[in-house]
C-alpha cells in the first residue's frame, strides 16, 4: 500500500470508532484463541506501553472500552440525584456513631437509592469510609427502628422477608455480620445501599435503573443483555457523589468493599470510578476477581456434573441479567476473549486492592484469583508503586497487605466480622497508621 493510501485506511478506521462513539474492537468471529494471562501493558494491537502518560492515555480507555464492550456492557451515564438527609442521629451506638439517613433520588421516577452512613463521633475530622452495597437491605444490619425497611423486592433468603418484601422482623437480620461498633471504635465510617434500589436481582423481571432508561421502549431492556452488576456499579458511584460532599468523611478515604456479586460489582466500581481510593471485592470469583479462563482441572465437571470453580458458561447460564449478549458468545471460547480479569485490577492502579477469600469457597477460585493479581502486579511496578509482595499464596489468616492485597481463611462463603476486622487491617496500612 502507498503512503497515501495507508493514511487513508488509518483514516477511515478512526473515522469509523469516532462515528459509534467508541473505539474499534474485534469481533468474536477474528479473534484467535489466546491460552494465559496477556501481558496488560500491551495493547490490542501489540504497542507496547511505556510511558505513564501512555498507560493513562491509551491504554486505560482501551481496557474501559473492552470491558463495557466484552463483558458487563455500558455502565449507564452518570444522573445528578437529589440527595436528600432525612435524619441525623448522633445518638446511635450508645452515642459512640452518628447515624445518617440519606436518600439519593433521580429526576423523572428513575431510582430511588436510600443509603445508611454511620460516622464514629470519638475521632478528630472526616472518617474514612467503607462503602458496601448489602444483600437483604439497610434495615439488615442494624434493629435501630429510625432505619426504613427497604421498600423493593428482596430475595426470601434474607431473615424476616417473605412474599419478597421486608417485613418488620427483618431488622437486624445480618447485624452480627456487620460489626458497626468495631468499625467506629477502629475510626472508620460505613456506608451502606441495598442491590434492590438499583436493579432487583432477578433473571425474569427488570424493575430497576434499566427500565427507567429504556422507557416506553421494552427491545431497549433485553433481559439478557442487561448487565446488572454495570447498574450496581453505577449506584456505588451514585453514593460517591453524596460521600465526597458529607463532611464527615474523608473524600479521598473511600473503600469500595462487596461479598460475592457485590464484590464483582465493587472491582468494577473501582476499576471505572477513580475516586474509590481503596476496593475489597471479597469472595468474588468468576467475573470479578477469578480469571475467565479457569484452569483445566477446576473446569472439570465434578460427580455432581459442576466444576470445581465457576466458569463463564455456568454463569451466564444462571445468571445472564448479570453480563451482556457479547460475553454469552464466548462460553465455549473463553480464550478467544482479548482481555482477562488482571485487566480490570490494573484499571484500579496505583490504588490497593484485596482480594479475600475462604478455602471452602472453591466456587470462587482462590488460588487463580492469586495468580489474577500477580498478572496485575507488573502494572502497579510500572507506576512505580508496590504491587503484590507475596510470592505464593499465604497460609490461612495471614493477611498479605501490600497495595495488591491477598487473603485467605479457613471456612465457607461468608462475610463475617472477622472479615470486616481483616478489611480494617488492610484498611490501616494502606490509608496510614494515622489516619
Ligand atoms: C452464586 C454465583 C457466584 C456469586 C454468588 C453470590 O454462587 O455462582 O458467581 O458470586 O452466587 O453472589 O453469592
Amino acid at each position: 500500500m502507498n503512503t497515501s493510501l495507508k493514511l487513508l485506511a488509518c483514516c477511515a478506521v478512526v473515522l469509523a470508532g469516532c462515528a459509534t462513539g467508541s473505539r474499534s474492537l474485534p469481533e468474536f468471529s477474528t479473534l484467535s484463541a489466546q491460552p494465559g494471562l496477556r501481558d496488560p501493558l500491551v495493547m490490542l494491537n501489540g504497542d507496547r506501553i511505556t510511558t505513564r502518560e501512555q498507560w493513562e492515555q491509551q491504554r486505560r480507555p482501551e481496557l474501559k472500552a473492552i470491558f463495557q464492550h466484552y463483558m458487563y456492557g455500558q455502565i449507564p451515564a452518570p444522573v445528578a440525584m437529589k440527595a436528600t438527609v432525612k435524619g441525623v442521629h448522633r445518638d446511635f451506638l450508645d452515642g459512640k456513631a452518628t447515624l445518617k439517613i440519606i436518600s439519593l433520588d433521580a429526576p423523572n421516577g428513575g431510582p430511588s437509592i436510600d443509603l445508611l452512613l454511620v460516622t464514629p463521633n470519638n475521632r478528630p475530622g472526616p472518617a474514612p469510609v467503607f462503602l458496601a452495597m448489602n444483600f437483604c437491605g439497610n434495615h439488615a444490619l442494624t434493629a435501630d427502628t429510625r432505619v426504613p425497611l427497604t421498600k423493593g423486592w428482596l430475595y426470601n433468603s434474607c431473615k424476616g422477608c417473605t412474599n419478597n418484601v421486608a417485613t418488620e422482623a427483618a431488622r437486624g437480620g445480618q447485624a452480627q455480620d456487620w460489626p458497626l461498633a468495631r468499625l467506629v471504635e477502629r475510626g472508620y465510617a460505613l456506608a451502606s445501599f441495598c442491590t434492590t434500589d438499583i436493579d432487583s436481582d432477578r433473571k425474569e423481571v427488570s424493575d430497576g435503573i434499566y427500565a427507567w432508561l429504556a422507557g416506553d421502549d421494552a427491545a431497549k431492556n433485553n433481559p439478557t443483555n442487561r448487565g446488572s452488576i454495570a447498574a450496581w456499579a453505577w449506584g456505588y458511584s451514585r453514593c460517591v457523589d453524596y460521600l465526597v460532599n458529607d463532611r464527615d468523611v474523608d473524600a479521598k478515604r473511600i473503600a469500595a468493599v462487596g461479598h460475592s456479586r457485590n464484590g464483582k460489582t465493587a472491582l468494577l466500581a473501582a476499576a471505572y470510578d477513580e475516586r474509590i481510593a481503596l476496593s475489597i471485592p471479597h469472595q468474588a470469583g468468576c467475573g470479578g476477581t477469578a480469571p475467565n479462563r479457569v484452569s483445566a482441572a477446576l473446569a472439570a465437571p465434578q460427580k455432581n456434573g459442576r466444576p470445581t470453580a465457576e466458569t463463564i458458561k455456568v454463569i451466564n447460564g444462571n445468571f445472564p441479567h448479570w453480563f451482556n449478549g457479547e460475553f454469552k458468545k464466548y462460553n465455549d471460547t473463553t480464550d478467544k476473549l482479548p482481555f482477562d480479569q488482571h485487566e480490570l485490577v490494573a484499571l484500579c492502579a496505583p490504588r490497593p486492592v484485596l482480594f479475600s477469600n475462604a478455602q471452602d469457597d472453591q466456587w470462587a477460585n482462590p488460588s487463580q484469583q492469586f495468580e489474577v493479581l500477580q498478572a496485575a502486579d507488573p502494572v502497579y511496578r510500572f507506576l512505580g508503586v508496590e504491587g503484590l509482595v507475596a510470592k505464593q499464596m499465604p497460609p490461612h489468616r495471614q493477611l498479605v497487605d501490600s497495595r495488591l492485597g491477598y487473603y485467605i481463611r479457613e471456612g465457607k462463603h461468608s462475610m463475617t466480622a472477622d472479615d470486616w476486622d481483616m478489611f480494617m487491617n488492610f484498611a490501616d496500612r494502606q490509608f496510614g497508621a494515622r489516619r
